[in-house]
Formats: structure tokens, sequence, C-alpha cells
């Protein structure tokens, strides 16, 4: 069920605390375009990171590069997205507002009851499964479906618009020198293939992963961070041997799962999704979706995508991609599961899922707090150390724990306002635990902890605190 006060409240929220600022602001910003503050720069790094552990160093047969962003432009004719990567657009002929078909019809379907709603998408998957271009067109003036702008029903044909990013190399502007800014961090795992087989030895089945920046022409851009022009992915790619493609799909689609849920999701706000449209390279595809304040939407995508690619660069290039399998004497080009999930995607279902506004009012007073529950290992600051007043000695013993904890973990300051505003400060920021240090703690060396989620308070033992904290905070345990 879609909530829109929620996704406002979360924009809100992200803004005021530093999370996410729309880009360019003081220029009245950038569409589909956005910055990380201090915090949410840090809360992306974490997820970052956990995805690139969970790959790379609980899997002892997947190892991580880093490709460039800019590539051979026949990269990208090889790998079908000159020709294929495009969506179908319809342009209002009024307003001149142009739509990604697909998208003005959900967001009608949203409008209907959900059998209604049920119909209206499935004869829409069919057509774009059928690239029936005349059908679309007709559905959408069947249902006298309006453009938000102008309210009419006065369409264009629907036409394809290929979504990368285009530019130029070098100093003179022909042909020759466009290139692209890549949509899918995938092609430079592709083209390494070898490199990286070759100097790591590494033996089939084996994964390259990756995480970087791409770049799509989104024409409806919407939903905060959900969708923008330039974002970044978390992609792997593994190599299977022909015939055995199904049963690694499988593999993959319930590690992945297993994954999300290791966020502390539940297992309700997850759904697969098969795609009925499969894409130019796949033979199976099924989307991860997040129930997302505006709705159930993908957030990652595991693809089967057979030999395509490898196949397609082994012939665009002219150089042999194929891999020789001692297990069976035999050369053959790897069939390829890929998961590729959206970074940005993952800091706002993170930042969804975490966000609370907790009524705290009890009979004899009003009182609410805003609390992001991040799990501990992803939060942006994992403890903050508040002495309780400026003097006395106090802030000298917490620059004491400061220093005894920041070579391990991210760790806050703070000695301004009642100790209660700090508290609620930290919450808002999804601090997971703050420490005060009272004059208690010069007499026997303890001090307060302070838990985000339970509120609950203790006294532990100063030294103890580093250990309790790197504890809490670990990825792996
Ligand atoms: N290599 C395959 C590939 O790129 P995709 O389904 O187009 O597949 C994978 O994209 C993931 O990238 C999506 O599940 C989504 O999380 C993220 N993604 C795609 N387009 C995006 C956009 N415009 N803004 C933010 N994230 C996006």
């Amino acid at each position: 069920m879609a909530n829109d006060n929620k996704l406002q409240n979360l924009i809100g929220h992200s803004k005021e605390y530093g999370f996410v600022f729309p880009s360019s602001e003081i220029y009245e910003g950038l569409s589909a375009v956005y910055d990380y503050g201090q915090y949410g720069a840090e809360l992306k790094k974490n997820i970052r990171d956990y995805w690139w552990r969970s790959m790379t160093q609980m899997y002892d047969n997947i190892v991580g590069i880093d490709a460039s962003i800019f590539m051979h432009p026949t990269v990208w004719k090889a790998s079908g997205h000159i020709d294929n990567f495009s969506d179908p657009m319809i342009d209002n002929k009024d307003s001149h507002k142009r739509y990604r078909v697909d998208h003005l019809i959900e967001g009608f379907a949203e409008t209907l009851t959900k059998e209604n709603a049920e119909i209206v998408l499935a004869t829409m998957d069919k057509l774009l499964a059928a690239n029936d271009f005349t059908g679309l067109k007709q559905l959408i003036e069947e249902k006298n479906i309006t453009c938000s702008v102008s309210s009419t029903c006065n369409w264009t044909d629907v036409r394809q618009f290929n979504l990368m990013f285009a530019t130029e190399i070098g100093s003179i502007a022909d042909e020759a020198n466009v290139i692209y800014l890549r949509p899918e961090t995938a092609q430079g795992i592709f083209v390494n293939f070898l490199n990286v087989q070759k100097s790591g030895r590494m033996k089939i089945p084996f994964g390259i992963a990756q995480t970087g920046k791409a770049f799509r022409n989104e024409i409806v851009a919407r939903g905060f961070i959900f969708r923008m022009r330039e974002f970044e992915q978390m992609e792997m790619q593994f190599f299977v041997r022909p015939g055995t493609q199904k049963e690694w799909y499988e593999f993959w689609k319930e590690a992945r799962m297993k994954w999300h849920l290791s966020l502390g999701i539940a297992a309700s706000k997850y759904r697969f999704h098969d795609h009925v449209k499969l894409a130019h390279y796949a033979d199976a595809a099924c989307d991860i979706e997040y129930d997302f304040p505006m709705g159930f939407k993908e957030v990652e995508g595991v693809h089967s995508r057979t030999d395509f690619d490898l196949k397609s660069h082994q012939e665009y290039s002219g150089k042999k991609l194929t891999y020789f399998d001692t297990d069976i004497n035999q050369h053959y080009i790897p069939y390829v599961i890929e998961t590729s999930i959206g970074l940005d995607r993952t800091v706002m279902m993170v930042l969804s899922e975490a966000y609370e506004e907790e009524d705290l009012s009890t009979d004899d007073k009003q009182d609410s707090r805003v609390v992001l529950r991040f799990p501990p290992m992803l939060a942006p600051i994992k403890l903050a150390i508040l002495p309780l007043t400026k003097k006395d000695g106090l802030p000298e013993i917490a620059r004491f724990l400061i220093n005894q904890c920041k070579p391990h973990f991210k760790c806050f300051y703070e000695e301004k306002d009642s100790i209660g505003k700090r508290y609620r400060r930290q919450d808002a920021l999804g601090t997971p635990f703050c420490i005060t240090i009272d004059h208690q703690t010069k007499d026997d060396q303890t001090v307060t902890i302070r838990y985000r989620d339970s509120m609950v308070q203790e006294r532990i033992a100063l030294n103890d605190v580093k250990n309790l904290i790197m504890n809490k905070i670990q990825m792996f345990p």
C-alpha cells in the first residue's frame, strides 16, 4: 500500500539530517540527481562494504574488480545497448511531456481496484513482451489515460528512446569519438573476464563483483533516490558451465534473498517478481521487490544472461573468450548468472525500513521522537559520546574514550544541549548507542550506555565500551 506521507517525511528528514540533498540545490536542483550528505555518505559506504564483503570475502570463488566508467564504444554495440537499450515512450501533444509507457499505465493502474489493476497490468505485460506499440497506444486511449499536466488524452505514437548518455572523447567532435557513460557496470566485468580468470587462476564456477556508477537518461524520474540519472550499482557476474545455469540461477535467487533478510528486514516486506518480457540477453530473470513507501518495487535483479555477452564480445573484438574446463576437457564460453542491485535503491530501502515516528506519550505528557532503526553494522555513527557537562574533567574522559574507539568505528562527540535533546538527535541520525560520562564516572570508572531502540540505560565499565560496541556492530557475527 502506497504511503505518500511517509515518503515525503522521509525526504524531509533525509535533508534535515544530512543524508540526501537535491543536487545543485542553490540552482533549483537537477531533476533525478541527488547528493549524499555527511551521514548519507557513511550509510551508503557501509551498505556498499557489507555487499562487497558478503560477495568477495564470504565466497572464496568470487573476486572484486574496479573497471572504468568509459569503455570502448564497440562494447555497447556488442552488448546490445546501442540497439536495444531503449524504453517505449509516448508524448502528450498538448503538454509535450514525455512518459515511459509502462510507468504511465502503472500509474493509472494504481487508481484502480486490485482486480482491475491486475487485468490492465497483465494486458500491458503481454503487449510489452510482443513489442506491440500500436496495442500499447490503443490500451492508453481505451482506458482514457491522461497526462498529469494537460489532463488530455492527446498522445503521439509510442516510440523507442535510447537511455544511454553520449559524450565525446578527445578534441575532435566527429562520430568516431562518441563515447557513452556506462548504463550498467556489468560490461566492465565481461571484457575483463579472461584477465581475471587467467591472472587469478580462477576455476569455473566463479564470480567477479564490482560496484560503481552507472548512468541512464531516465525519462520519468520519480520516487526520490529510487530512480536517478546517475546512480550506483553493485553487480556480480557468476560464470558457470553451460547447462548448469538453471540450478545456479535458483542458487543465486535464494542467496540474494537471504542477504536481504540478513539486513533484519521481515520476509513479508519482500517478494520475487518473475519477468515476462525478458531483456535481450536473458533466458530467465526476476526482480527482488521491497515494499517501499510507494508500494512493492524492484531493488535487485537476478538474471540468467546465457553466454550472450561473452559470445558477442568475442565476435565483435575478434578475441577468443573461451574457457578450458579441465574437469571435462572442453573449451566453451561460460554461461552467466548476474545479481544486480542498486546501491541508491538499497539506501532508500534501508532508510524507509529504519524510519519511524514513534509516539512516546504517557497519561501526563505528550511526547514523540523520530528514530532511524538502522542495523548497527550499517549505522553512519556507531557511538555517540556525550559528557554530561562541559566541565569538571568530564570532556577529558570523553576524549579519552573517543581516542580508544575511533580507530575501530565511527564516533560522534557532543557536549552542547541537555542530554535528552542530544539523545533525540542521535535517534534521528540512527546512532544505535550513546555513552554518557557523568560525575560518577570519575569515582568508579563506569558510564551510562543508552540503547537507541529500547531507550534502556544501564551502567557499564568505561573499559568495556570499545569491545561491547565492536561486538554489536560486526557484519558477520
Ligand atoms: N546489469 C543488469 C542491470 O543493469 P537493471 O535491472 O537494469 O539490470 C539493476 O538494473 C539494478 O540497478 C536495479 O534493480 C536497480 O536497483 C538499479 N537501478 C536501475 N536503474 C536505476 C536508476 N535509474 N536509478 C537507481 N537505481 C537504478
